[in-house]
C-alpha cells in the first residue's frame, strides 16, 4: 500500500525545491498519492485565508506532509503560516539534524547534532502587541504594580512558557535521542535570566531527564552555546530549546556542516508529521533554477523514515550525499573550480543514484 502526502509548493525557490522533492521521493519506489495545497499569500488572496482549513483537515487525514518554504514577512496582513501550521497540527516538537557530509564545504566535518524544538509557547505565541494596541495598555496597567513603568511607546512580546507543554517536549526530545542511539541531550535556555520562562522550560526538561538514566543530560545558556558551536560544535550531540533559541541555534549549526542548502527538518506531532528544510523562501533565487533541492529532499527522506520506509529514506539519504561529494551541486556548494550546476541537473543527478 502506498502513502498519501500533502506536498505544500511554498513560496520563491519552494515550487522548485518541491518538484525536485517529488521526483526523489518517487525514485525511492515507494508509491505515494501526492495532494496539492497552496498555502500563504497565494492563499490568503484567493479565498481570504493564509492558512486554509481544509488544507490543515488534508494534512491531518494523511498524517504526512511534505512543505517548502512559505514566506513569513513583517508586512503580511497573517500569521506567519509556518507558525500557525505547527500550532493547529500540534506539532509540539521540531527535529533538525545537521550532519557534515563530505563535499560541503565545512571546518567542522565531524559534526553530527540534531537541533530538536519545543513548538509551544514561547515568543511566537503569538501574544504580541504594537505600542498603541489596547492590549499593550492593559499589560502597561496591569504590570504598573509590580516595578517601574513599561514605557508607553513600548511594543510588547509576551513569553509565555507552560510547565506540562515543557514537560511533553523534553520527553518526546529525550525519547527521539534515545531512539536515534544519541547519547548527550543538552537543554538550551536563559534561565538566570528569564526564570519565569526559561525557569519553567530547564526545570521540566531537568525532570524529564531523571526518566531517561541512559542519557547525559547537561544545561548551558544559549549565548554559551552558540559560542562552543562555532568552536567545536562536534562536542554537541542533540540540543534541546524553547522556540526562539532553537530557530537561531538550527540556523546556526547548518552553516557550520556544509550550509542551509542541505539542512532537512520535521515537525512532529501525535498522529501528524509535516517535513520542511530549515532554509527559507530564499526570494532572490526564485525562478531561476539555482536552488539546492537537497535540504528538501532530505526532508522528505525523514519523512520515508517516519512513515516506516527506513530502507527507501537511507537509499533518498546515501544518493543525497553521494551527488554531493562528486560535486554535482548548485552554486551554493560549489567550491573553487567546481562547475555550479542547476536545481533540475543536480536533481537528476540524485534521482539516477536512487
Ligand atoms: C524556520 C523559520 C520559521 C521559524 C519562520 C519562517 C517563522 O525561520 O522554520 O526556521 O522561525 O520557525
Ligand atoms: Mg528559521
Amino acid at each position: 500500500m502506498g502513502l498519501r502526502v500533502c506536498l505544500i509548493p511554498g513560496d520563491g525557490i519552494g515550487p522548485e525545491v518541491a518538484a525536485a522533492a517529488r521526483r526523489a521521493l518517487d525514485a525511492s519506489g515507494v508509491e505515494i498519492a501526492w495532494e496539492i495545497h497552496e498555502v500563504g499569500a497565494a492563499a490568503y488572496r484567493d479565498g481570504g485565508e493564509a492558512l486554509p482549513e481544509r488544507t490543515v483537515a488534508a494534512i491531518r487525514e494523511c498524517g504526512l506532509a511534505l512543505k517548502a518554504p512559505v514566506a513569513t514577512r513583517p508586512e503580511d496582513p497573517f500569521r506567519s503560516v509556518n507558525v500557525e501550521l505547527r500550532e493547529r497540527l500540534d506539532l509540539f516538537l521540531g527535529v533538525r539534524p545537521c550532519r557534515a557530509l563530505p563535499g560541503t564545504r565545512t571546518p567542522f566535518p565531524e559534526t553530527d547534532l540534531a537541533v530538536l524544538r519545543m513548538h509551544d509557547g514561547d515568543l511566537y505565541a503569538g501574544f504580541d502587541y504594537a505600542p498603541g494596541d489596547p492590549t499593550a495598555a492593559a499589560i502597561r496597567a496591569a504590570v504598573a504594580a509590580a516595578g517601574p513603568p513599561l514605557a508607553e511607546d513600548a511594543g510588547i512580546t509576551l513569553k509565555p512558557i507552560s510547565r506540562r507543554a515543557a514537560e511533553r517536549a523534553a520527553r518526546a526530545a529525550f525519547e527521539w535521542a534515545g531512539e536515534n542511539d544519541r547519547e548527550l541531550v543538552t537543554i538550551v535556555h536563559k534561565a538566570n535570566v528569564m526564570r519565569g520562562s526559561d525557569g519553567t522550560f530547564l526545570a521540566a526538561a531537568r525532570e524529564v531527564a531523571a526518566d531517561f538514566p541512559r542519557l547525559i543530560v547537561e544545561d548551558r545558556l544559549v549565548d554559551r552555546v552558540c559560542a562552543d558551536l562555532v568552536r567545536a560544535p562536534e562536542r554537541f550531540d542533540v540540543l534541546f530549546a524553547p522556540m526562539l533559541y532553537g530557530d537561531v541555534v538550527s540556523d546556526l549549526a547548518a552553516a557550520l556542516c556544509g550550509g542551509l542548502g542541505v539542512a532537512p527538518g520535521a515537525n512532529l506531532g501525535q498522529g501528524c508529521a509535516v517535513f520542511e528544510a530549515v532554509h527559507g523562501t530564499s526570494a532572490h533565487r526564485a525562478g531561476k533554477g539555482t536552488a539546492n533541492p537537497a535540504a528538501l529532499i532530505l526532508s522528505g527522506a525523514l519523512l520515508l523514515r517516519r512513515a516506516g520506509e527506513g530502507d527507501a529514506a537511507t537509499r533518498v539519504e546515501r544518493a543525497v550525499a553521494a551527488t554531493i561529494a562528486t560535486g554535482l551541486v548548485t552554486d551554493d556548494l560549489a567550491g573553487e573550480g567546481v562547475e555550479p550546476r542547476s536545481t533540475a541537473a543536480m536533481t537528476d543527478a540524485i534521482v539516477e543514484r536512487i
